[in-house]
């Protein structure tokens, strides 16, 4: 398959060059055999940007077919499931904060759940010793699945039938689509994971390497997604797919059951809300450390004058590690799922007390991370989760991100159903002070209980200018996505940069511990190595996040950009 990429080249964007001369006369818009990718639109009917191609042209086609924005939303979400399934899903969870066209803002929950059998302790050996292996892969690490319930909850805003947003994700998973050279390298590197975990062959197996455009077809998956159609949610709560799931973990050694699974409820939650410098910032709360990360970060930089300091400047570096150091510090031992723990929100956001954490900042040095808070060190591990934005010109505004937890989840394919399950029951702290896998330590607050939510980093976020959707931001990454969303916006409310260079420019990132800044290719060079004479220890690492922004330029156009470091793709109307 040969894939054309797009790159901006002039102000008001670009007309992708299809190579199928029928795409957008189809009443698909879609050909998954043939497709372009695009990194930059600016467009004046709606803006879709996810981390697949075929998944924006889905969310265009359904604005174009009179649905709004959260329509366009659920069927990009049930599109990513097929054909990213490293990280879109109907086996793992998510949120959605969004925008309504009548100016009401809505966090909506569908975080995975700690099944009824779990246990404060169900990772730890008779010695005492957490068993990390049994709660990042396997059939024993995944919650009970939340993206059906979430997106059935959502689309109580939407104005199309839910049996339309769902089909062009049945078609994808029945007909096919064609691998990506990158993609196929990614399903070759699942292989030995897939015959380790799992109980049946799934599609996403094969006997000879997959190769760039190989056709990937999953009629179990297009089964699963016809139940959903044509019942519902209890077409994956309940009836066959539910009895797939239980008979997997049966097979697995897995705990979920037929009453997790029909007990399952997204729950809409009230959106974390602040004020910065006159912008209203609306994030995700609990069980999603995401909103309350970001305010902390962004309260404790506003009178600092950092605009003065300049984009990547070691000054600004070294202000925002010492906030994201402090903030991180807070989530360990504050935060986890409010309805289980008692989250002090309130006073994690006080003024005052942000005020004083500040207080042994010192500009010129660093602040060791064991004089904030000791702990123990990351272990590095892939992040993939995915992230994606709508717009549209009724004023709906859409910023969800989901995850299986890391690439591909537990890795465990439910037999004869054809989805992922996610391995998200290492997002609880599985042992005090023992890293999770991406070195997140926590204690009480995120300790394990059946039927609790494992706390979360995803920030997915909208910004409001004049209570207009302004900018709708998020990013994949674990405990690196509320510091790419913390960048993001300080280099575009303070540093005046241009949404491609807020997207592409190289990030960092530091979370308490462990005790290092983590700073992409292409940082630059001089500022490392002042950071190191200030007694910071930096070190490169893989890209950092996938950032998706839709940005309402001053002339009401929407401007749409995708993350270069994947194959990441923006689409416009
Ligand atoms: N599983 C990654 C997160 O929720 O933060």
């Amino acid at each position: 398959m040969k894939i054309k990429y797009f790159l901006p080249f002039f102000l008001l964007g670009i007309f992708p060059v299809h190579e199928n001369k029928n795409f957008y006369n189809s009443k698909s818009v879609t050909n998954p055999e043939e497709y372009s990718i695009q990194k930059r639109v600016v467009c004046s009917n709606g803006a879709v940007v996810s981390a697949h191609a075929l998944a924006s042209k889905i969310g265009i086609d359904i604005l174009k077919q009179g649905g709004n924005a959260i329509d366009a939303a659920i069927a990009t979400q049930l599109a990513l499931a097929v054909v990213f399934p490293v990280a879109g899903n109907i086996g793992g969870g998510g949120f959605t904060v969004a925008r309504l066209s009548n100016g009401e803002l809505i966090a909506l929950d569908y975080r995975e759940m700690a099944p009824g059998k779990a246990t404060r302790d169900m990772y730890i050996d008779k010695d005492g010793k957490a068993r990390t292996d049994e709660s990042q892969d396997g059939h024993l690490s995944s919650g009970v699945p939340g993206s059906v319930a979430g997106m059935f909850a959502l689309s109580k805003y939407g104005k199309l039938p839910f049996k339309k947003l769902i089909q062009p994700a049945i078609d994808l998973a029945e007909k096919g689509f064609t691998l990506t050279e990158r993609e196929a390298n990614s399903y070759n590197g699942l292989q030995s994971s897939l015959k380790k975990y799992n109980t049946r062959r799934s599609a996403f197996e094969k006997d000879t390497p997959w190769k760039e455009g190989d056709l990937l077809v999953q009629k179990d998956l297009a089964n699963t997604l016809k139940r959903i159609r044509d019942k519902g949610a209890d077409g994956f709560y309940k009836g066959k797919t539910a009895q797939l799931i239980v008979d997997e973990m049966k097979r697995g050694g897995g705990i979920i059951t037929k009453d997790d699974l029909k007990n399952y409820k997204a729950i809409y939650r009230k959106p974390h809300v602040f004020d910065y410098k006159g912008y209203t910032i609306v994030g995700m709360p609990m069980p999603s450390s995401g909103g309350l990360l970001l305010h902390q970060m962004m309260k404790m930089i506003e009178d600092r004058n950092i605009a003065s300091m300049g984009f990547e400047s070691t000054q600004a570096v070294q202000l925002m590690t010492e906030v994201e150091r402090r903030a991180f510090a807070d989530r360990a031992e504050y935060m986890g799922d409010a309805d289980f723990y008692k989250v002090p929100v309130d006073k994690l956001t006080n003024s005052a007390y942000l005020r004083e954490r500040m207080k042994d900042y010192d500009p010129d040095k660093a602040t060791p991370s064991t004089m904030v808070k000791p702990g123990k060190l990351l272990k590095a591990e892939s992040e993939e989760t995915t992230h994606f934005n709508v717009i549209d010109k009724e004023g709906n505004a859409v910023s969800i991100t989901t995850t299986l937890n890391d690439s591909y989840g537990s890795k465990v394919v439910v037999g004869g159903a054809g989805f992922l399950l996610n391995d998200e029951m290492d997002d609880f702290s599985i042992k005090p002070g023992v890293p999770n896998m991406f070195g997140a330590v926590g204690g009480e607050a995120n300790a394990i209980a059946a039927g609790k939510r494992m706390l979360s980093s995803m920030t997915p976020t909208i910004v409001l200018k004049n209570n207009e959707p302004y900018l709708i931001v998020g990013t994949p990454g674990g405990t690196t996505i509320p510091t790419s969303v913390f960048q993001t916006l300080v280099d575009i409310l303070e540093f005046g940069m241009s949404t491609e260079d807020a997207v592409n420019k190289p990030k960092f990132h530091h979370q308490w511990l462990p005790d290092v800044i983590n700073v992409e290719k292409g940082f630059p060079k001089d500022v490392e190595e002042n950071l190191k004479k200030m007694g910071y220890t930096v070190q490169q690492r893989y890209a950092i996040g996938r950032t998706e922004v839709i940005r309402v330029l001053p002339d009401k156009k929407f401007e749409a950009v995708a993350d270069n470091r994947g194959e990441d793709d923006a689409e416009g109307w």
